[in-house]
């Protein structure tokens, strides 16, 4: 089970006062190499992917391999949208696989930063997803150099952080309290006071963008005053870049593959350091008993239809499998037909849920109740319809030769 609900292992990282690694993935060396460092410190992860990185990969690929390799981790995963910038892209990553969702609004004004990020909230809450908002700017871009990207720093207000949580409803809250995204010269001053009195007001998880650069002694700080999770690129990639850098400047000859070979290593490596520092290390176990098993939902309706030829029967299919997948928490939608003739029920649909809420947001959706009341109960009216939660097999990841001689 180790795909969890993103909340739990949030509350449980507060509880016991660490914070949890959300790193963003780029490819499949940075997915591998993330989970193969967490099961080797034994840490809860956070896979993270940023909408701002979707031009470097296809999302939905990227989502099918991140879902397979959590589903099989030995260590508790949760899947996030990093700077989600709209409810369609929030409703996409859920519907993708992400049991966790930011909406970045934090460039908008606060009444329409509220207003976005509660209409996210509403809606992900019904399919159990933990949404993150951010109240306050961190500049900067990740991977690349802060001075590049000066942008001004916003300081979160301690009022005005009260009011968006109470209004938005959201799960846990990004802090701008002086960190950057991307490569610093030197350290950032960080207001720790501002960050105590928001965790006094608030008491809710804290999140930290712009993980990259600080001190041992600001990580610690940090988590003292309720920073649970804590997002980290810039050090992966550069980390992944210098391993490159350093074949390239050995061997001009070296191919694709040649060039990748201890990406993926040094990536690993990060990730083990900043495991230890932000003392996640060691409390996947911890993690694993109190935190719910994120699991899907299967749908099953078989029917048969009356008063309907063949042909209007996958007419009414294939509007279904349009209209019902774009219901936010549908993750899949199946139409089938019987491939014997003698037996009871003729045609089916499958319906996967990202998880057992999405069944009653998905009852009472509107666009479910038009075409469920408009065109397929009228037909259907002998069926069946039973929902049962998934399991299967992952099989566990086999050790690749070479692996663990860094
Ligand atoms: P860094 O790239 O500075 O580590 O920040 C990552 C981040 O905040 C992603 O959301």
């Amino acid at each position: 089970m180790p795909l969890v609900d993103m909340k739990d292992m949030l509350h449980h990282a507060y509880r016991n006062r660490y914070a949890v690694g959300a790193f963003d993935l780029v490819s499949l060396d940075f997915l591998e190499a993330i989970l193969r460092s967490c099961e080797g410190t034994d840490a809860p992860v956070i896979l993270s992917l940023a909408e701002s990185h979707f031009e470097h990969f296809d999302f939905d690929l990227m989502m099918a391999a991140t879902e397979r390799a959590a589903r099989r981790a030995e260590i508790p995963v949760a899947i996030h949208l990093d700077h989600g910038t709209s409810f369609e892209s929030a409703v996409r990553a859920i519907n993708r696989g992400c049991n966790g969702v930011m909406v970045d609004a934090s460039h908008l004004s606060f009444a329409d930063n509220v207003a976005l990020t509660r209409r996210v909230t509403e809606m992900a809450h019904t399919c159990g997803i933990t949404v993150e908002g951010e109240l306050g700017y961190v500049a900067g871009v990740e991977g690349e150099d802060a001075e590049k990207h000066p942008g001004e720093v916003v300081y979160t207000s301690v009022q005005e952080a009260r009011s968006y949580v109470e209004q938005t409803g959201v799960d846990c809250l990004a802090v701008s309290i002086g960190t950057v995204h991307g490569r610093m010269r030197g350290r950032p001053e960080l207001d720790f006071d501002r960050l105590a009195q928001i965790d006094a007001s608030l008491g809710i998880p804290l999140v930290i963008h712009g993980g990259t650069g600080l001190s041992e002694e600001q990580y610690r700080r940090l988590i003292e005053n309720g920073v649970t999770k804590i997002n980290y690129y810039t050090a992966l990639s550069d980390a992944a870049a210098g391993a490159i850098r350093a074949v390239a400047a050995r061997d001009s000859g070296a191919g694709y593959t040649g060039l990748l070979a201890d990406a993926r290593n040094a990536i690993q490596v990060e990730v083990e350091r900043m495991s230890h520092l932000f003392g996640s290390a060691g409390q996947a176990q911890g993690v694993l008993a109190s935190a719910r098993p994120w699991r899907p939902v299967a749908h099953l309706i078989l029917y048969d239809a009356d008063g309907l030829d063949e042909a209007g029967v996958e007419a009414m299919m294939a509007q279904g499998r349009e209209v019902l997948s774009a219901i936010p928490g549908v993750r899949r939608v199946a139409a089938g037909r019987a491939v014997k003739a003698d037996v009871p029920y003729h045609w089916c649909w499958v319906i996967e849920f990202a998880s057992e809420k999405v069944i009653d947001s998905y009852r009472d959706h509107p666009d479910h109740v038009a075409f469920a009341d408009g065109l397929f109960r009228p037909i259907a009216r002998e069926r069946l319809s039973i929902d049962y939660e998934l399991r299967e097999r992952c099989e566990k990841r086999k050790a690749s030769p070479g692996e663990g001689r860094s």
